[in-house]
């Protein structure tokens, strides 16, 4: 037997892997972090399934109840908000579970910073702007960050930065930018992303704080960084006409004539 840890997604129910809802309709017990999880992700599960929410468990009662599916031969569904290799505390559990020699396997999801963007209708990294995403957050009640990893030391790189678990910091994370990237750095918020409720507001450092309002608790992303409205950015090469690439090779002389896998043709 199996434990799946699963990525569940960002919210919309749809939004999750086949392999993630065919191993949820395969697996008779579904341990899910019911805090984000959709409840509708949950309709996957075969009748009969145990369910068991663990948003009030401690680690060692989630622990026991892998310990106790793996005695009577159940596979399990894990499900995690978003993405599992991201603030998902997968990593102790997979810890504990090497430690019993338990066997798990991991299926990604959507992570919250990906439907963002989406909902933006923005790629995050422009060619000459931004080629970097940083995800991070602010130190929490449960969670002090690591020496070095300041938004002051990310922000001097220029990236785009997909803040989580912030928002309730959203002014110490506007005093702590603003030096890096100005009072004109465009910011976007986006609550509850892909939910029904979803929100977005846009602003710049110097005027997100009063745009945002107190509506928008716990699950938003603050995004920061010159990509989210820059339209002057130059082209890539990769569909540029001249650009003597692998797929699209210029002339015969091209080191890369010749090598187009396929009919030949170019996906340009
Ligand atoms: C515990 S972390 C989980 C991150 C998740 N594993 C992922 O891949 O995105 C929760 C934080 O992710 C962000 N988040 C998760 N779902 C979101 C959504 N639908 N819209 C906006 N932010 C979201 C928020 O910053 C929230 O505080």
């Amino acid at each position: 037997m199996t434990i799946h840890f699963i990525g569940a997604g960002p919210g919309a129910p749809d939004l999750l892997t086949l392999r993630g809802r065919d191993l949820i309709a395969a697996c008779p017990v579904c341990l899910y972090a019911g805090s984000l999880v959709p409840e509708q992700v949950l309709e996957h599960c075969p009748e009969g399934a145990r369910i068991v929410n663990t948003a009030p468990l401690s680690l060692d009662d989630i622990i026991d109840e892998m310990r106790r599916a793996h005695a009577s031969g159940l596979d399990v569904a894990r499900l995690h908000s978003g993405d599992l290799s991201v603030w998902s505390a997968m990593g102790e559990q997979l810890r504990r579970l090497r430690e019993l020699d338990i066997s798990y396997a991991i299926t990604p999801g959507v992570p919250a910073f990906a439907a963002a963007a989406a909902t933006l209708g923005q790629e995050l990294t422009l060619p000459g702007v931004a080629q970097s995403v940083v995800l991070t957050r602010t130190p929490g009640r449960a969670s002090a960050m690591p020496p070095g990893e300041t938004l002051a030391n990310f922000a001097s790189s220029g990236a785009t930065l997909a803040i989580h678990l912030s928002i309730h910091n959203l002014a110490q994370v506007v005093d702590d930018l603003m030096p890096f990237y100005g009072a004109d750095c465009p910011v976007a918020i986006v609550w509850r992303a892909t939910w029904p409720d979803e929100r977005v507001v846009r602003g710049r450092l110097a005027t997100i704080l009063s745009r945002a309002d107190g509506g928008m608790q716990r699950t938003a992303l603050i995004l920061v960084g010159p990509a989210l409205d820059n339209t002057d950015f130059q082209e890539s090469c990769l569909y540029s006409l001249g650009y003597d690439r692998r797929f699209r090779p210029q002339s015969a002389d091209s080191p890369f004539a010749g090598s187009v896998p396929g009919n030949g043709s170019s996906d340009a």
